[in-house]
């Protein structure tokens, strides 16, 4: 089992004469946090801290994130093992339920998904409803939204637990209904004999006219994204589904409000961006140089997506494991990696360049993704799909460990005011 906080020294808080002695805790990799959860009772102030850059929301026993030496852990688990040789399936168990899964558990959460994967049928029309051109992120956060209209049981322990397999289960079926929406052909539905990440694939590239053979290089090599993909701690779209969560509203709503925050570009919304840069630079820039130099200016908007990121301080785990994995793939599908190399030249003169260095600026996580997700022939606006895909089972061991927390209570930070004092109401004609 994890060990619990430990109450370390103490830290005083001296402010206008007065101070105060806060407990300090220290967590089971040695961080330590000031507890101020008396703070405002005995001293009527409260902490600011704009993107909360500087604060904990929570203990969590689900992910590691040691952001100066690049470490990345689930349960304890180093995510390069778990890439290599666990299935997404089993990491997802693992981050859920704490512990790698026997081959029981695996087999009978295994067969649960699969035998969960259909949608209910009134959701074509339900997809039909979407204009072709929509974006598949807003479908699929209100499809997983909808969810909540089919199975409308006031949650239980035991309900609870089917919520999260429909949502593992149903989320690449409403992925691939999105995109075969957008193009017009009709819904494949999920075949038991497949695989998650085979079932995925032919969903979204079958066609009722012939079979679709899925090349289990390529189906491994999605799996192994998904993991990559699974959870990373107090991120903004995890920190959205604890806190909607923490009102009580259900898995369905937490999570779907959890996909919004994500398809933002400086989050999840930043593979897309990542492609797109790169294709520009391919077809306009000519130049990584040209580019960077755009990047690095204040008054441009260039920015290099991909990377930089707010804990890793170093190389992001993931995205040296996708850059290691980008020539395997584009070498079995055979397409060009010139968009890989343009990455490559970006990365090799930004990580010598003082601007980013001096920054800690390093490839994130979205940095390579996208060279992989093109290879598979995902269509660039499904890259954030495919992040939620792969973050579903985070944004789930995340929320139930906020709704199994014994300190669990309502999120509602305060504030600074900084508005206008009181002042009396004037009528129209006085206005001025
Ligand atoms: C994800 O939190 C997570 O864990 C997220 C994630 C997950 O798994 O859930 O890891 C997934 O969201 C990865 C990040 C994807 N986003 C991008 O790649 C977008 C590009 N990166 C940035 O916009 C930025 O680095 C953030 C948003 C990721 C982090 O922003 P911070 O921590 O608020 O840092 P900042 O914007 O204050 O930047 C510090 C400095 C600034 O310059 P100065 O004001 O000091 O002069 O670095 C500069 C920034 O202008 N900077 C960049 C840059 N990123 C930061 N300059 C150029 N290009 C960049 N990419």
């Amino acid at each position: 089992m994890p060990s619990q906080t430990v109450p370390q020294k103490e830290a005083t808080i001296s402010y206008d004469g007065k101070s105060l002695v806060l407990p300090v805790i220290r967590g089971s990799e040695g961080e330590t946090a000031v507890n101020i959860e008396k703070l405002r009772a005995q001293t009527g102030m409260v902490t600011i801290d704009p993107g909360y850059g500087n604060t904990g929301s929570c203990k969590s026993s689900v992910t590691f994130i040691d952001g100066d030496k690049g470490i990345l852990r689930y349960r304890g688990y180093p995510i390069d093992q778990l890439a290599e040789n666990a299935s997404f399936l089993e990491v997802a168990w693992l981050l859920i339920h704490g512990e790698l899964p026997t081959a029981d558990q695996l087999r009978d959460f295994t067969t649960s998904v699969t035998r969960h994967t259909l949608l209910h049928e009134n959701f074509s029309r339900f997809f039909e409803a979407f204009p072709k051109d929509a974006h598949p992120m807003p479908v699929c956060a209100a499809s997983i939204a909808a969810l909540t209209t089919f199975y409308q049981a006031p949650e239980t322990d035991e309900n609870r637990d089917e919520s999260m397999v429909r949502l593992i289960a149903k989320m690449p079926t409403i992925a691939a209904y999105a995109y075969k929406h957008s193009i017009g052909q009709p819904f494949m539905y999920p075949q038991n004999k497949l695989d998650y990440a085979s079932n995925f694939l032919r969903m979204m590239f079958g066609t009722p006219c012939e079979e679709y053979e899925v090349d289990p290089v390529l189906a491994r090599t999605l799996d192994m994204l998904l993991i990559l993909h699974a959870d990373h701690e107090q991120n903004c779209s995890t920190s959205t589904v604890r806190m909607v969560g923490s009102s009580r509203a259900n898995l369905y709503a937490s999570v779907s409000a959890g996909i919004s925050a994500l398809w933002g570009p400086l989050h999840g919304g930043a593979n897309q961006e990542v492609i797109e840069m790169l294709e520009r630079i391919e077809a306009e820039e000519g130049s990584a140089e040209k580019f960077l130099f755009r990047a690095k200016d204040k008054n441009e908007t260039a920015r290099l997506m991909g990377f930089g990121h707010r804990v890793y301080k170093n190389y992001d785990p993931r995205a040296a494991i996708l850059k290691k994995h980008c020539d395997v793939v584009l070498a079995r599908v055979g397409v060009s990696n010139k968009l890989l190399e343009i990455a490559m030249k970006l990365e090799e003169i930004a990580l010598k360049d003082d601007y980013f260095v001096s920054r800690k600026l390093y490839p994130n996580v979205d940095f390579y993704s996208g060279v992989i997700y093109k290879a598979l022939g995902i269509p660039v606006n499904m890259f954030t799909v495919m992040f939620t895909m792969g973050r579903m089972p985070g944004w789930i061991a995340q929320w139930l460990e906020m709704r199994q927390d014994p300190d669990f209570r309502i999120s509602r930070p305060r504030q600074i005011y900084t508005g206008h004092v009181q002042r009396d109401y004037k009528p129209i004609g006085e206005r001025g």
